[in-house]
């Protein structure tokens, strides 16, 4: 079969509810990937902010396949090893006391808002209310569609689930006027990663903990994207010297296989038995091939590679905006970077990179995102950048 024929099944048989790039991808290691015709591609999305040691890294496929011929699933009723040695890693390098896994992000975060509310009933008069960010991202579902704060994944699917509120993101007088006697916890993204790489003040985010403190309600980040070294630190919040109540994870957790989850403090611990669950939350393949990569991510200190490597990245682009008067900024932490050109380019050159051999994504219009393995090289950060350098070139850019 052809790449066209690939194609044309997937347009009899899938729902037609992305519009794929004309790509079909048989292999991947490290940062390079492989289409079925050979053609190999630089990975600067790392499988969409998932594969944070890069494709096919022997730590995770050496876990994920001694757990494969041992055990891969079993219900949570019983204790498998994986999980709960993954559970306690998580709870030793981070500020939190307890975990739940999760099969995804959107799951991990509807797991938290639960936990959000409950608070709210149990301690805050029965306040249900999440605030959340325009420009957020949080997940498909519907309630997590109503946390999302952009109004195109919102307005095909009203009436949306009551309880969230989106207010302007960075803007903390709007955070504290939509504080109510209803409002039990704030959930954000640290930095927004889907919404165009928006980087916040520092000192808006210590000025909605404290608010969030001072109110008795949860300041809960959404690290679903900035998790598990992504912007230097082994989580974001580190980045920034806070102390969340609730953090939510997914993406690079799993490594490549379907795992999130949700991380709090011991005092608003406040889920009990049969209040959530799921069948293959946390399983033991996934939490075998999370611990794995987090042990690896954590003896090997990655998220200081990462740092270094994003650094490299960053000095490159700014050669690169210094020759094309187009690029207005440069942002992000880490290896999560946001390029923003003047025109609304992002996608022309999304495509003619792909066809140049480099995979980075259009996250708007005017705005390229750029998120590689955080063990990149820099021989393959300048082969990234020389070929959008060609494109810049070739668009006017
Ligand atoms: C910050 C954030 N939260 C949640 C999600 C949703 O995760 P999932 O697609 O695993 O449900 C994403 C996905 O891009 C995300 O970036």
């Amino acid at each position: 079969m052809t790449t066209t024929d690939w194609k044309k099944l997937e347009s009899t048989y899938y729902m037609q509810v992305v519009n794929r790039l004309p790509l079909v991808l048989v292999k991947g290691k490290g940062t390079i990937v492989w289409d079925e015709e050979g053609k190999k591609y630089l990975d600067f999305t790392s499988g969409w902010a998932v594969v944070n040691l890069g494709h096919s890294h022997p730590a995770v496929s050496n876990a994920i396949k001694y757990q494969v011929d041992n055990i891969m699933q079993m219900t949570n009723l019983y204790y498998t090893i994986p999980q709960l040695k993954l559970a306690k890693l998580l709870i030793d390098n981070s500020c939190f006391d307890r975990v739940f896994f999760s099969n995804s992000g959107a799951e991990a975060n509807e797991g938290a808002s639960k936990l959000a509310r409950k608070w709210g009933k149990e301690k805050l008069d029965g306040a249900y209310e999440i605030i959340t960010m325009e420009n957020s991202f949080h997940g498909r579902t519907l309630a997590m569609m109503a946390a999302t704060g952009q109004k195109e994944y919102q307005e095909k699917w009203q009436p949306l689930p009551d309880g969230f509120v989106n207010v302007e993101y960075n803007n903390f007088e709007a955070l504290k006027k939509a504080t109510k006697k209803n409002t039990c916890a704030v959930l954000l993204e640290v930095v927004q990663g889907e919404g165009g790489v928006n980087v916040p003040d520092h000192s808006y985010l210590i000025d909605v903990q404290e608010w969030c403190h001072q109110n008795n309600i949860l300041f809960m980040v959404d690290e679903v994207q900035t998790g598990m070294g992504r912007l230097g630190t082994l989580f974001g919040y580190q980045k920034f010297g806070l102390d969340p109540d609730v953090m939510v994870l997914g993406k690079a957790l799993g490594a490549g296989t379907p795992l999130g989850a949700f991380l709090c403090k011991e005092r608003f611990s406040v889920l009990e038995p049969g209040d959530h669950g799921s069948t293959f939350g946390g399983n033991a393949l996934t939490t075998a091939a999370g611990w794995a990569a987090l042990k690896y991510i954590i003896d090997t200190d990655i998220p200081s590679e990462c740092s270094d490597a994003g650094k490299y990245l960053k000095s490159m682009l700014d050669g690169l905006a210094s020759r094309h008067s187009n690029v207005v900024d440069i942002r992000g932490y880490g290896l999560l970077i946001g390029l923003e050109i003047s025109k609304n380019k992002a996608p022309e050159v999304m495509n003619l990179c792909l066809e140049k051999g480099l995979l980075i994504n259009a996250v708007r219009p005017n705005t390229l995102r750029l998120f590689p393995p955080l063990n990149v090289t820099e021989g393959d950060i300048n082969k990234a950048v020389a070929i959008l350098e060609e494109v810049f070139v070739e668009l006017k850019i």
